[in-house]
């Protein structure tokens, strides 16, 4: 036994505000178990490291996601594991494709997913949400986004699991063959969509990466793939979990769900709430470059840290009742999706897929009551329902 808080403890994972809010009084950065990861718990804090990438590195990340078993995986080569000046190069590059004219284009897309999926949910019986709603519309969104044909759209969760289990380490050989077969078979389908855009370009994300110039160059091949599988990892689990927040806090709070049903345009003010309440990117992964201090408390070179937003969009220094959900607060500086130069790309499409998603469910029914008690997931960086039992009420 270490003597540390483990975040990973069914306790603290159903709670872990109360003891964020003690770290932050008492500890506000230290060692904590699985892993021995130092965390930062205080909101200036965190948004200083995020800062500084020259301190606190983003390579973990590679060396995580490319253990000697595994061989080669796209993924650990993307931007997010990258720093200057290899990141800004890269960044540069998508931007261009991933701006407002990509997400128009995604609008109305998203708002057909979302009828087509809501049409589907059976009204007064019990129903797991996350299978009927809050997986199928970013799988779909996220399977379009990279080009793959409708039908390979349920394959995306199973890739996107097995690509975030590599960073924990599996030691059982089937579990790492299953793996390896993943990567295999997901790298299969995204080169079958870069040859086919490329013979016959088209208007989507796809044909505008491999069209994409910086003064002359271009993204490489292993660029495209890495970047493609990148939006599959980080734009799936993420969007999932902000939908399945905001559907418990729909079912917690029918004076909130009274107030959206009567007024649609505050919809962006709730899901920027849920955002600050339940982050679902609950910690960013860093890798101190040399020794370094926060908060007075000395962090070695090499120490791999946590950055907890959970805990900083709970800060009262910063968010006055910061326990109460109040979709009313102005000016909110909450850090849902990162801050600095590896800032959430898909910030605008998660927001987007989450107002349409709910603006779509509110038009079909009234309430939604708890069908059953909820599961949470099992990790360390993201937080959310595995399962969420829903009775989902029709229009009276
Ligand atoms: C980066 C959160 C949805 C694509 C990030 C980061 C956070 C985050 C915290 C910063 C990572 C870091 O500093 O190392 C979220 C949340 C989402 C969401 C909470 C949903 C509610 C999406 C979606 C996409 C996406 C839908 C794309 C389709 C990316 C990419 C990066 C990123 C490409 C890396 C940016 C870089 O390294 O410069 N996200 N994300 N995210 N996100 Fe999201």
């Amino acid at each position: 036994m270490s003597g540390r808080i483990n975040l990973l403890a069914p306790e603290v994972r159903a709670h872990p505000y109360a003891v964020y809010a003690e770290l932050r009084r008492n500890a506000p950065v230290c060692q904590v178990d699985p892993g021995g990861y130092w965390v930062v718990t205080r909101h200036d804090d965190v948004v200083a490291a995020f800062k500084n990438p020259q301190i606190f590195s983003n390579t973990g990340m590679r060396v995580a996601t490319k253990p000697e078993w595994l061989g080669h995986n796209p993924f650990a080569d993307s931007m997010i594991g990258q720093d200057p000046p290899n990141h800004t190069r890269l960044r540069t590059l998508v931007n261009r494709a991933f701006g407002p004219a990509a997400l128009a284009r995604l609008e109305v897309r998203v708002r057909q997913f979302a009828e087509a999926i809501v049409a589907r949910i059976p009204e007064g019986q019990v129903v797991d949400f996350v299978d009927a709603f809050t997986l199928p519309l970013p799988a779909s969104v996220i399977g379009e986004l990279i080009g793959l044909e409708p039908s390979l759209h349920a394959r995306c969760k199973r890739w996107a699991d097995d690509l975030t289990s590599i960073s924990a380490n599996p030691q059982d050989e089937k579990r790492r063959e299953e793996i390896r077969a993943t990567v295999r078979e997901a790298e299969t389908e995204m080169a079958a969509v870069l040859a086919r855009r490329r013979l016959e370009p088209r208007e989507d994300l796809v044909s505008d990466l491999l069209q994409a110039r910086v003064d002359g160059e271009s993204l490489g091949d292993a660029e495209l793939m890495s970047f493609m599988f990148l939006l599959l990892v980080a734009g799936l689990e993420t969007t999932i979990h902000l939908l399945g927040h905001c559907m418990r806090f729909l079912m917690a709070r029918p004076d909130v769900l009274e107030r959206l049903r009567a007024d649609r345009s505050l919809l962006p003010r709730f899901v920027e709430e849920v955002l600050r309440y339940e982050p679902p990117v609950q910690a960013i992964a860093r890798l101190t470059t040399a020794e370094t201090e926060l908060s007075g408390v000395r962090i070695p070179a090499g120490a791999r840290v946590m950055l907890l937003i959970g805990s900083a969009n709970h800060d009262d220094t910063r968010f006055p009742d910061a326990e109460s959900f109040n979709m009313d607060r102005e000016g909110v500086n909450n850090l849902p999706f990162g801050h600095g130069i590896h800032f959430c790309l898909g910030a605008p499409l998660a927001r987007l897929e989450a107002r349409m998603g709910l603006d779509v469910l509110l038009s079909r029914f009234s309430r939604f009551t708890s069908g059953g008690p909820l599961e949470w997931n099992h990790s360390f960086t993201v937080r959310g329902p595995r399962v969420l039992p829903v009775v989902a009420h029709a229009q009276s």
